[in-house]
């Protein structure tokens, strides 16, 4: 099997509106016209798109961008969270060569793919034109937008699974163990047990579960990345059918995670840096302040995802289009992202920076930092769309009923295995 390099194993991080004076001034009463050369045109329009962000962080950064320069307007198609569904609403546009969108922000399992298929423009040459270098960005994200040795793609974000925790809640004790990353999904369970009721609290652990994605990032960190396949699920069935889980775990993607933490409702949560962004913006419906949240590895690895910003080799706007992946990919860029959305930098002299360091309290957290070291990845496969589904459909399967895990354990292992 030729697989490519669709998705790399650690994440080292080691990471005016533009309005082009319109020239429509209302008081120009002597009616003269203009000389051609001082009529000042329209900016031109960039399509970016790209998912739905629960932080500000991706308007700010749209906004400042427009607001730098008035050559250029980017104008956001907000889409889907859905990684998958992204992915195929995507497809149908770039397969039929269609221009509709310039800039393109796709997740680190399928930029690949994309790469692969002829769809992206490959961006080196404008790299070395603007002395960027490869070794400033995010190591696993950039090697996951290299195709054949082209690079394709510079980070958006990258992206960490992490343990949320009440730490107004679990003891002291608890907590130093859980942010020693010492600790195993046995132990989880027991502290869910144990804590879930305090301070008003409904569920112990929340995480996705659905049929998606994310079902396959989770099951993926259950089962240290595929080594204990039976164990995981095995796990993962337990919590489901706890009484301290929501009825609905089964149905939960990362923004039901992310309200149930951030409401008070929940004692442990699996999710995302973004969710932490959410808490320390306080955000709309927000009720949980940064003091009560601590932050640990999860138990057996934790997974690396991410989204990266490439170039539709259709766009007829490729210079509007690279002006604004260098500037959001970059420094300018890239602490917008991480100061108003908790985003992890791709941009690694990002990490060392005390300002970024002050505004995202994440980055500075011993628990983070351990799960950073702790990274696993989901499958890599030249058919990564299929093997996910593959194992998304048997998992879910399985913990809906409780039946036939031996089938689940093997189709899931077939499929990471190609057959
Ligand atoms: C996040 C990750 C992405 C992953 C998705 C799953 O967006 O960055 O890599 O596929 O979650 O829901």
């Amino acid at each position: 099997m030729h697989s490519k390099k669709l998705f790399t194993k650690l994440l080292a991080f080691s990471f005016a509106a533009s309005i082009a004076l319109t020239g429509c001034s209302g008081d120009d009463s002597n009616d003269k016209a203009k000389p051609a050369d001082t009529k000042t045109s329209e900016p031109t329009v960039i399509k970016f798109a790209a998912q739905a962000d629960s932080t500000p962080a991706t308007k700010e950064l749209i906004a400042q961008f427009n607001k730098k320069q008035d050559k250029y307007k980017v104008e956001w198609t907000e889409m889907t969270n859905d990684s998958a569904q992204m992915h195929d609403q995507l497809l149908t546009s770039l397969s039929s060569g269609s221009s509709d969108y310039d800039v393109i922000s796709m997740d680190v399992v399928w930029a690949g793919e994309f790469a692969g298929a002829g769809y992206l423009q490959p961006i080196d040459a404008q790299m070395n034109k603007a002395e960027m270098k490869k070794t400033d960005f995010n190591a696993g994200s950039m090697s996951s937008g290299n195709y054949e040795g082209k690079q394709y793609t510079l980070p958006f974000f990258p992206d960490l699974g992490i343990l949320y925790y009440r730490k107004d809640i679990v003891s002291s004790d608890d907590a130093a163990k859980l942010d020693s990353g010492d600790y195993t999904y046995n132990d989880l369970y027991t502290m869910a047990q144990k804590y879930t009721g305090k301070n008003k609290t409904k569920f112990g652990f929340v995480y996705q579960s659905k049929q998606y994605e994310g079902l396959t990032v989770n099951t993926t960190e259950f089962s240290n990345s595929f080594k204990d396949v039976k164990g995981g699920l095995e796990t993962m069935y337990k919590f489901t059918q706890a009484s301290f889980e929501p009825k609905d775990l089964l149905n939960y993607m990362e923004g039901e995670t992310a309200t149930a933490f951030e409401q008070g409702n929940a004692v442990f949560a699996r999710n995302w840096p973004y969710a932490f962004g959410r808490i320390q913006g306080k955000e709309d419906g927000v009720t949980v302040s940064v003091d009560q949240v601590g932050v640990a590895p999860l138990p057996n690895g934790d997974a690396v995802g991410g989204w990266l910003l490439g170039l539709n080799k259709n766009s007829k706007n490729q210079e509007g289009a690279w002006e604004f992946i260098k500037f959001a990919a970059g420094e300018e860029g890239q602490t917008i992202m991480s100061t108003k959305g908790a985003y992890l930098p791709g941009y690694n002299a990002l990490l060392n920076n005390e300002e970024v360091k002050k505004a995202n309290a994440l980055l500075s957290y011993p628990g983070f930092q351990k799960a950073l070291t702790k990274t696993i990845s989901r499958p890599v496969s030249a058919e990564y769309s299929k093997t996910s589904d593959a194992i998304q459909v048997a998992a879910h399967k399985y913990l809906s009923s409780g039946k036939d895990l031996d089938q689940a354990v093997k189709a899931i292992e077939d499929a990471i295995n190609g057959k």
